[in-house]
Formats: structure tokens, C-alpha cells, sequence
């Protein structure tokens, strides 16, 4: 692996300090290997590193972005749903008839693996394209052992290519499988008897996610997922408070959960044990807009009792056909009301906390040399322009990939 000096950069560290988006103009980088070397004004790059230049012209340097809520992996698509939905149905209503998760679960059971991979690998792409040089994706397709595993398996051969890092979820509760219609508790023993130990065995995912809902699953059925994944030593997430307040946060940080995601109808006391616990609030912008939700996520609460906020795609055929994350910066701001900083951190350092990795998500020695150079002239642009900007190197483990 090549080292290397990147100078006459201005570094948009999203360090916390002093300095709003912890930047430091007119910078040098000095990448070693995978990693950052040394970070620092230009003029005191120490003598001892000897290495290559590469010129900057003033560019600005981000952190590689990091997806942290995403469900790429999927067979078909729900165009027929969205039409439904403009012309008045609900997504409950559709997924109460049936439709919605379940329509895609159809669809991926009948995809084979290899299928599976050629529509995620297209969709990762443009993500990638965009900077984005880590990002979790969920299973939940599936619903049965077969699928569920050959959804992660999918994703473990996503997490082959060198330019991106892919973290897995394994979202078994995310929708009542036909087969269980009536009855609910054998599926939650399907997932806890026979997924959770075949996904451990395997080590096909790092996280265990729910959906904790009217439509999904209730606290107490969650609960019992938790209790068993914790068993086996997973991370655990949650899709929290999206449609209806299920005091889904407090369950989720009743058993340390990483993030909580959604949150649209959080309450202070689901802030205030999200707080406690370190769970990470992922908010979702793209998902908020699809639905044409109405009801923001309570931000002021959120930043009242200091919950780091992250950013996410939330990339699904249903709530968020998003493959665009710089798009949810911009949503971010613009519709949740977050600072372009906050946007900014919500898809770095705060991103890289809702995954439990503290290796990226800030420029600083030590970390992962996963870096983006922009041709922007101030950080708040990511925010401010949609479209139209696009990186112009893409820096993974200390590789140049583009
Ligand atoms: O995060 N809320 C539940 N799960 C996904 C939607 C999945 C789908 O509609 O296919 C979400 O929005
Ligand atoms: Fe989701």
C-alpha cells in the first residue's frame, strides 16, 4: 500500500471542538498504509515523512460517508404501491391488504442469490459514487430461514469489494410472514430457535433490528428478539417510533441498542432513555418524504438531552427508493431543520457511532483512511446544492478508487 501526503487541503474533520465541522484550512493529510499518519496546517508537516504529494488546490476533505440505515438487498420493485399512495392509499392500508414488505418478500424469496446481488451491487454503486465508503444493509425480505440467509450471504459478498466496507443486519422481525398469519409467537420462536443460531454460527451479521409497530411487532415480542440476540453478543437497532409511539426507544435502550431509527413520534421520555443508554437517534429523511409524513421527528428534544443524531438513505423499495445520501444531507437540513453541520455529522461521525465503529466517521490520526475530496468552497455546500456535486477523488483504507 502506497503512502501518501494530500496538501493544500481544507480538512472538514467533524472532529469536536473549537471550529464549526472541526476544519482546518489549508491542511496536509499524511495517509500511511490504511491509515491517518498526521493531520495538520500545511507548513508543519513533519520532515520525516517523505512521501508522495498529492496538490489539493483547495478542494475540501470529508471523512468517506457512511450509510448506516439501509435495505439494498431486495428482489422487484413497489412502483405500483407508490401510485397507490399518490392516489390516496395509506402504507399501512396497503400493508394491512397484504402489499407493502410482504409484495418484496415474495419478490426476494423467488430472486436467487446471484440475482440479488447484481440489482444490490447496481444500487451500492451509486451510493458509492457519492462517497459513501461504508454502509449497513438489512436483511427482512426473507422471513424464512432460507431467505434470511441467503439474503446476509448477499451481503457478505457485497462486503468482498475492497472500495466499500458493508455491515449487516439481520432484520427477521420486520413483517408477520403469510405462513405465521395466525400465528405470531411461532414466528418469533422461528427467529429466536432457528435464524438467530444459524446467523451466529455463520457470523453473517453484527446487528439484530425489529420493526416496532402497529404493523410490525409489538415491545414485548421485540423484547424476547433482544434478549436472545444479546445472547449471542449482537448489536442491536431498532425501528422506532416511525408511524405510531410504541415507547420503542425506551426498549431499545433498555438493552443498550446502537441506534434507534425513525423516531417521528418520539416522546421526551424515549429521548431522555435514549440519552441515558447512548442510543443513537438515525434520523430518516428520505423515508419521511416518501410517506409524505407530516409529523417531524421532536428534533428540539433531541438536541435538548444531547442524543447524537445520524443521517440515513434508509434505501428500501417501499418507504424510501433513495439511492442518494448527499440528497438526505440536503433533506436533512432542509425538511428535519438539522445545520448543515449536524447533516454532515449524521452521515460521518455520528454514522460511524449508530454502526458501534469508532475506527472512521472523523478525519484524525489513527482513523481509517476513508476520505472524500469535494470541489465545494465552504462544507455547508454538501447541504446547500442538490445535485450537480460529485467527488472528486474517493479515498478507501488509503486506496485512491476513484
Ligand atoms: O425502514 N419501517 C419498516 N421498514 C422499512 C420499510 C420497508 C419497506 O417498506 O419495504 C423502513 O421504512
Ligand atoms: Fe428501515
Amino acid at each position: 500500500m502506497s503512502n501518501k501526503i494530500w496538501t493544500e487541503v481544507n480538512l472538514v474533520t467533524m472532529q469536536i471542538g473549537d471550529k464549526p465541522y472541526g476544519l482546518i484550512s489549508d491542511a496536509a493529510i499524511v495517509v500511511e498504509s490504511d491509515h491517518i499518519a498526521w493531520i495538520g496546517p500545511k507548513d508543519e508537516i513533519p520532515n520525516h515523512y517523505d512521501y508522495d504529494m498529492v496538490y489539493c488546490e483547495g478542494a475540501f476533505m470529508t471523512p468517506g460517508l457512511i450509510d448506516c440505515h439501509t435495505h439494498l438487498i431486495y428482489g422487484g420493485n413497489r412502483i405500483d404501491e407508490f401510485e397507490k399512495r399518490l392516489n390516496g392509499a395509506s402504507y399501512e392500508e396497503i400493508a394491512m391488504a397484504g402489499g407493502g414488505i410482504l409484495s418484496t418478500v415474495k419478490a426476494t424469496r423467488d430472486a436467487t442469490e446471484k440475482e440479488l446481488v447484481t440489482s444490490a451491487q447496481k444500487r451500492l454503486a451509486c451510493l458509492m459514487d457519492e462517497g459513501v465508503t461504508t454502509a449497513e444493509i438489512k436483511s427482512g425480505y426473507g422471513l424464512d430461514v432460507q431467505t434470511e440467509l441467503k439474503m446476509l450471504s448477499v451481503a457478505k459478498r457485497l462486503n468482498m469489494s475492497p472500495r466499500i466496507d458493508i455491515l449487516s443486519t439481520f432484520l427477521g422481525a420486520h413483517a408477520l410472514p403469510p405462513e405465521y398469519k395466525t400465528n405470531r409467537s411461532g414466528y418469533i420462536d422461528l427467529i429466536i430457535d432457528e435464524m438467530l443460531p444459524a446467523i451466529a454460527k455463520h457470523q453473517l451479521a453484527q446487528a439484530v433490528d425489529g420493526f416496532c409497530e402497529n404493523i410490525g411487532f409489538t415491545c414485548d415480542e421485540m423484547e424476547k428478539v433482544f434478549v436472545a440476540a444479546k445472547k449471542y453478543g449482537f448489536d442491536l437497532k431498532l425501528h422506532a417510533e416511525q408511524l405510531s409511539d410504541q415507547n420503542g426507544a425506551q426498549l431499545a435502550a433498555k438493552y443498550g441498542a446502537l441506534s434507534a431509527d425513525h423516531l417521528e413520534h418520539l416522546s421526551e421520555a424515549g429521548v431522555i432513555a435514549m440519552k441515558n443508554s447512548g442510543t443513537v437517534a438515525v434520523l430518516l429523511p428520505g423515508a419521511y418524504y416518501t410517506l409524505q409524513d407530516d409529523k417531524l421527528p421532536p428534533l428540539d428534544l433531541i438536541r435538548k438531552h444531547n442524543v447524537p443524531m445520524a443521517v440515513a438513505t434508509d434505501s428500501n423499495p417501499g418507504s424510501s427508493p433513495v439511492l442518494s445520501l448527499k440528497l438526505m444531507i440536503n433533506m436533512a437540513s432542509t425538511i428535519f431543520k438539522l445545520t448543515p453541520e449536524e447533516s454532515l455529522a449524521g452521515v460521518t461521525r455520528n454514522a460511524a457511532k449508530a454502526l458501534g465503529l469508532n475506527d472512521r466517521g472523523v478525519l484524525g490520526v489513527g482513523k481509517n483512511a476513508d476520505m472524500v475530496l469535494w470541489d465545494i468552497t465552504h462544507p455547508a455546500e454538501l447541504a446547500y446544492q442538490v445535485g450537480g456535486t460529485n467527488p472528486i477523488s474517493i479515498i478507501k483504507n488509503g486506496e485512491i478508487i476513484k
